[in-house]
C-alpha cells in the first residue's frame, strides 16, 4: 500500500529579529550572517506561545483547510525536541486546544506520542505513520505528523544567531496528492555523541558547534551510504556507468539549522559522491589546488578539526569547489530553493528539514517547473545522534496544494523586534499576559500554574 505526504501547513510565529541588527549588536559582521549563514531573519516566539501552541495552530490550519474532522484522523504524532513535561506528551496539549474548537473528546479514538531525537524525530514520526499506513492499519484514517519547536540559544553565544521558531503540520494518507514516500530505502544511522545537548532543567542547549557540523555532514552520508545500496537493490534508481545515484534524485532537502548549512552538506555529499566518477579530474582542474588529505585520514572528527593546515586547505578547496559550474548547475537545480525560507525564517529544528520541502515546491513552482514525477531525497539530522535518509515522488494531483502556496501571506503581517524587546522576550521577563501581539485566529498560552499541586499546567486559549 503507498503512503505520503497529502498536505503540508506552516505556523511560523509573527515577531522577529533581523540579522543585521542583531550582528550589529553583538559585535559581529552582518555579513557573516547574511552570506557567511544565509541568515536575514529569526523568527522569535511571544510571551504568550509555546511549542504546544505552534503546533496546535499548524494542526488546526491543516484540519480546516482540508474540512478534516478529527473522526478523520488515526493519529496524531508531534516532534519535538522543545518538550514541555518529563511524562506528558506535547500531543496532549494539542488535543485539548483542538478540542477546545472541536468539541470535548472529539480525539479520543485518536492515538499519538511525543517523539524526541533532537531535529531528525519528525522524519522518525513520518517514517513509522507511514508504516502504520502501509500495513492496513489506518482503516481509510489520515495521520497527523506535526513538527514544532523553538530554537534558543544562550544570549552571547554563537548558537543565538541559528534562532528560530515554529510547527509543520503534515497530513498522510494511503493516497497522497502531494508525495508518496519510495517504500524499503528509508536509512538511518546512529552514534552516541554530546555534539549539541539539552540536560533535563536547561532551557538551552550545551553545544559544540563546529563539531556538530562536522558529525551532522559524516552521519548523513553513513545514512546516505545505506540509501544508496537499498535504492539501486529496489530498482527504483537505475544507474549507467560514470554517474552517481544524486544524477537521479531531482531535489535535495536537507536539514537546515541555518540556511548555508544546506549548501555544505551538498559540497560534502557531491566531492565524496563524484571523486570516483570520471567527471572528478575535469572538476579539480577547474578549483586550480590538489584536493587536501587530512594527516590521519581515518582519524577521529576531534583530530580532524584540530589538523589545522587540512581544515584550512579544505575550507579553501571547497569554496572554489562551490564555484565550479559543476557544482553550481547541481546547486541552483536541486537545492537553492528549498533554502530561501530557512533564510527568512531561521532554525526550527525538527522543522528545519519540512520548511525546507515546502519551500522548494513553492518556489520551483513559481519559476514554472513541472514537479509531477520529480523524486526529492531528504537528509534528516538529529545531533545526539542519528541520521535518516529517505525519497519520495511528486504526485499528479499536486498542484492541488502547490498553487496556494505563498509563504509570505501564510505567516502574515511580521513585526520586528528591538533587540531590547528581544532581549526581554529571550530571557523570560514577560508573562503570557504581557505579549507583544494579541492572538488572532490562533491558540494562545493564557498562564502556567505555580502552586505545588497544580505546577505546570498550561491553560490554552483560542483567540477569534
Ligand atoms: N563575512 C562573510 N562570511 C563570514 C564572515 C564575514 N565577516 N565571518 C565568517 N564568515 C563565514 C565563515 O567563513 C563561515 O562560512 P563557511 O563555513 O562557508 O566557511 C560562516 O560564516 C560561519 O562562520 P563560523 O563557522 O566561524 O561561525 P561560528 O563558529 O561563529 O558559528 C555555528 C557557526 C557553529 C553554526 C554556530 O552558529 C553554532 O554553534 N550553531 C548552533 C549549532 C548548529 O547549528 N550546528 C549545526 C549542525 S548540528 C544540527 O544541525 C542540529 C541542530 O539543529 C542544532
Amino acid at each position: 500500500m503507498a503512503a505520503g505526504i497529502d498536505d503540508i501547513a506552516i505556523y511560523i510565529p509573527r515577531l522577529f529579529v533581523d540579522s543585521t541588527d542583531f550582528a550589529t549588536a553583538r559585535g559581529v559582521d552582518p555579513v557573516k550572517l547574511k552570506q557567511g549563514l544565509g541568515i536575514s531573519r529569526m523568527a522569535i516566539v511571544d510571551s504568550n506561545q509555546d511549542p504546544a501552541c505552534l503546533a496546535a495552530n499548524a494542526c488546526l490550519k491543516i484540519m480546516q483547510r482540508n474540512k478534516i474532522a478529527p473522526s478523520d484522523i488515526g493519529r496524531l504524532y508531534v516532534a519535538t525536541e522543545s518538550s514541555l513535561d518529563e511524562s506528558k506528551a506535547l500531543n496532549s496539549y494539542v488535543i485539548g486546544m483542538l478540542e477546545q474548537v472541536y468539541g470535548d473528546d472529539s480525539f479520543e479514538h485518536c492515538g499519538g506520542i511525543e517523539c524526541k531525537f533532537a531535529c531528525v524525530s519528525g522524519s522518525y514520526a513520518l517514517y513509522d505513520n507511514a508504516n502504520w499506513i502501509r500495513a492496513g492499519e489506518a482503516e481509510g484514517k489520515h495521520a497527523i505528523v506535526v513538527v514544532s519547536d523553538i530554537a534558543k540559544y544562550d544570549m552571547g553565544s554563537s548558537g543565538e544567531y541559528t534562532q528560530g521558531a515554529g510547527a509543520i503540520a503534515m497530513l498522510l494518507n494511503d493516497n497522497p496528492r502531494l508525495l508518496q514516500f519510495d517504500s524499503k530505502v528509508t536509512s538511518t544511522s546512529i552514534k552516541n555523541e554530546y555534539d549539541f545537548y539539552r540536560p533535563f532543567g536547561k532551557e538551552t542547549p550545551i553545544v559544540h558547534g563546529q563539531y556538530s557540523n562536522l558529525l551532522y555532514l559524516i552521519q548523513v552520508k553513513k545514512a546516505f551510504e545505506a540509501y544508496k545500496k537499498k535504492a539501486l537493490e529496489t530498482g527504483i534508481v537505475k544507474m549507467k556507468e560514470g554517474e552517481t545515484i544524486l544524477d537521479h534524485i531531482d531535489y535535495l532537502c536537507m536539514h537546515l539549522p541555518y540556511s548555508n548549512m544546506g549548501k555544505k552538506a551538498l559540497s560534502y555529499l557531491l566531492r565524496r559522491e563524484w571523486r570516483s566518477l570520471p567527471r572528478w579530474k575535469r572538476i579539480v582542474e577547474q578549483t586550480g589546488m590538489e584536493e587536501p588529505v587530512p594527516k590521519d585520514p581515518r582519524g577521529t572528527i576531534e583530530s580532524i578539526l584540530a589538523d589545522e593546515e587540512y581544515m584550512g586547505n579544505d575550507h579553501q578547496f571547497n569554496k572554489l569547489f562551490t564555484k565550479t559550474k559543476e557544482y553550481q548547475a547541481f546547486y541552483e537545480d536541486k537545492l537553492a530553493s528549498s533554502l530561501i525560507a530557512s533564510s527568512m525564517i531561521g532554525n526550527l529544528y525538527t522543522a528545519s528539514l519540512y520548511l525546507g520541502f515546502r519551500s522548494c515546491l513553492e518556489f520551483e513552482f513559481q519559476k514554472g517547473v513541472e514537479l509531477e514525477g520529480k523524486r526529492f531525497g531528504f537528509g534528516s539530522y538529529g545531533s545526539g545522534s542519528s541520521a535518516m535518509v529517505f525519497s519520495g515522488v511528486v504526485q499528479p494531483s499536486y498542484k492541488e496544494i502547490v498553487t496556494n502556496m505563498n509563504l509570505e501571506a501564510e505567516i502574515g503581517e511580521r513585526v520586528k523586534l528591538s533587540l531590547k524587546d528581544y532581549e526581554e522576550i529571550h530571557e523570560n521577563k514577560r508573562t503570557p499576559t504581557e505579549s507583544m501581539l494579541n492572538g488572532k485566529n490562533e491558540f494562545v498560552l493564557v498562564s502556567v500554574e505555580k502552586a505545588p499541586e497544580s505546577r505546570g499546567e498550561r491553560k490554552y486559549a483560542f483567540c477569534q
